[in-house]
């Protein structure tokens, strides 16, 4: 049975994307059974639909719709579940989810960020650590709690800064790194190899596959590292 999957994206929609690929590629025992969008004309919607996967735009501004964001968040669960999805994938979602939504999914949020947290939690991560003059960049996969960007980190990826680099030239090598570690994450938990410990710590565990082979990156340091096929 394969991890079912919504989607919850605001922007461009790449990880979305780079999900459904490794979907496609053989890779991920997970099916997307739904894009859920909050931006009328994000990028997303055109990938999802190129995908045939199905999309349903709720748009926050709407006030005739949603009077406050628990009704908001109370569509999204609808969708989710009318969709057959148990699982909630953020990926470049601009907003924060109610503890009503979380309740709804408990322990079955991700989130993806670009930066190594706790460092640079919020909406300009990526751009605060290079204005602070980080030398290591990165991005989290992450369990999704109340507090912002501050759920169990399931993997992380580092990336070191060269000099010359922009904000638009991090920017590209995390997304490129993203679309490794989020499809990673999302399989472990799939064939049921992350366990995540029950004692108040917030460790999660990558159980090691039987028959893969570990790669080993020369560009970035991600731990635990990628696996074949990542
Ligand atoms: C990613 O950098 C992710 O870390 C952040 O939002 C961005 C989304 O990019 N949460 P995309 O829409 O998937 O291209």
């Amino acid at each position: 049975m394969p991890l079912n999957i919504a989607v919850i994206a605001s922007g461009d929609g790449s990880n979305f994307q780079a999900i459904v690929e490794k979907v496609h590629a053989g890779f991920l025992d997970v099916a997307v059974r739904v894009l859920i969008c909050n931006r009328p004309g994000a990028g997303v919607i055109a990938r999802a639909q190129a995908f045939g996967i199905p999309c349903v735009l709720l748009d926050h501004e709407d006030k005739s719709r949603f009077s406050d964001r628990v009704s908001f968040d109370q569509a999204m669960i609808e969708a989710i579940r009318q969709y057959g999805a148990d699982w909630v994938v953020l990926a470049g979602y601009m907003r924060l989810l109610t503890p009503e939504f979380l309740n709804a999914f408990p322990d079955r949020v991700l989130n993806i960020h670009p930066t190594l947290l706790p460092s640079f939690p919020g909406l300009h991560g990526c751009a605060d650590a290079l204005a602070y003059g980080v030398k290591i960049a990165g991005a989290t996969v992450h369990f999704v709690e109340e507090a912002v960007d501050s759920g169990p980190v399931i993997i992380q990826a580092a990336i070191p800064i060269a000099p010359g680099d922009t904000l638009g030239s991090i920017t590209r090598r995390i997304h490129e790194i993203e679309h490794r570690i989020y499809p990673q994450a999302l399989q472990w938990i799939a064939t049921g190899r992350l366990t995540r410990m029950r004692d108040n710590s917030r460790t999660i565990v990558i159980h090691p596959a039987m028959h893969s082979r570990v790669y080993e990156e020369s560009r970035c340091l991600i731990s635990p590292p990628l696996e074949e096929g990542f």
